[in-house]
């Protein structure tokens, strides 16, 4: 594997000292809105006027709603039982190289909602046998810039994890994270594509910024792209999956929307925090010649708890008609 030197890929290779892999190679535009974004969204009264919602506590009302109902134990236990999900993917533009490519897929960890989170998460991944890892977004739900034990977390990730860990950001996620993330080792995709090579074939991998909450996922580095290779894209969300299909992406694999997280029995979600169709809240889906993958997440956000969604790590194995 393979960083592309072409300019609408990712401007980075190995061999650069850490010290480059930072904010600065990013475009000022963007790192301007993204740091204004966050900012907004950290302090609400920017952004929301007063409402009765605010004065109700929900997250306070709802944890009291399921003490009381007997079901919150039930619901944190539900959140620990990590499962693992295989998910075979038909490409029709497959290279035959790649043929069986096995890429382990996580998402919306939040590890800093429950310390064994993490316990949990290794435990899992330190047997798995696959060729690339990918992980769409939402490490945490609240980062806090030079944190050490959020640093620690995405330490002790990254060394259960194999090299070839390329991530994009969730709405969770501030730009800040970016440099530590690339000291360690993750390879950081942000609106940028890396060509992932096996002897002589090669298929583009592609990551955007969260196209939920701060949409500034832009696609101007497709320009240059082969569109005659099989392309891969990660995005927080499944939300621009027709732009994705418009552009000739053959796989979409994402998260965000926990599968529901808080599901009726039978997996119905209350909620699904997206703008797109319920067939795209978890699993696999298909919109036209896209084929997509909703993870339901290992981790959860706002409450500890799930019901009838379960967490899950996911292996892609691709396959070539
Ligand atoms: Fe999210």
């Amino acid at each position: 594997m393979k960083f592309a030197s072409n300019a609408a890929f990712l401007k980075i290779d190995p061999q650069q000292d850490n010290d480059q892999l930072s904010l600065s190679r990013l475009d000022e535009n963007y790192l301007k809105k993204r740091l204004g974004l966050e900012e907004q969204f950290k302090n609400p009264n920017l952004v929301k006027k007063f409402s009765i919602s605010s004065l109700l506590k929900p997250k306070k009302c709802l944890t009291r709603f399921f003490k009381m109902a007997g079901l919150y134990h039930k619901g944190l236990a539900n959140s620990f039982a990590l499962n693992l999900n295989e998910n075979n993917v038909l490409l029709k533009r497959l290279p035959r190289k790649f043929n069986g490519f096995k890429i382990l897929h996580l998402s919306d960890l939040h590890l800093d909602m429950h310390k064994y989170y993490i316990e949990v998460l290794k435990q899992s991944l330190r047997r798995l046998d696959y060729d690339i890892c990918v992980i769409t977004g939402d490490f945490f739900s609240h980062y806090k810039k030079e944190s050490r034990q959020h640093d620690c977390l995405l330490n002790e990730l990254f060394n259960v994890l194999s090299d070839q860990v390329y991530v994009v950001l969730g709405n969770h996620d501030s730009i800040d994270m970016l440099p530590t993330l690339e000291n360690i080792g993750y390879k950081v995709l942000i609106n940028e594509a890396v060509h992932i090579n096996r002897e002589n074939q090669s298929i583009i991998l592609s990551g955007v910024d969260d196209p939920h909450l701060f949409r500034l996922n832009d696609f101007k580095y497709y320009r240059s792209i082969d569109r005659t290779k099989c392309s891969v894209l990660l995005a927080h969300s499944p939300e621009i999956y027709k732009q994705a299909a418009y552009l000739g992406i053959d796989l979409y694999l994402c998260g965000h929307t926990h599968g529901g997280q808080i599901c009726l029995p039978g997996g119905f979600p209350i909620v699904t925090h997206t703008r797109c169709p319920r067939k795209m809240v978890k699993g696999s889906w298909k919109y036209n010649d896209l084929v997509g993958y909703t993870s339901s997440g290992s981790g959860v956000s706002y409450l500890p708890i799930r019901f009838h969604s379960k967490p899950e790590i996911c292996i892609h194995h691709l396959k070539s008609f």
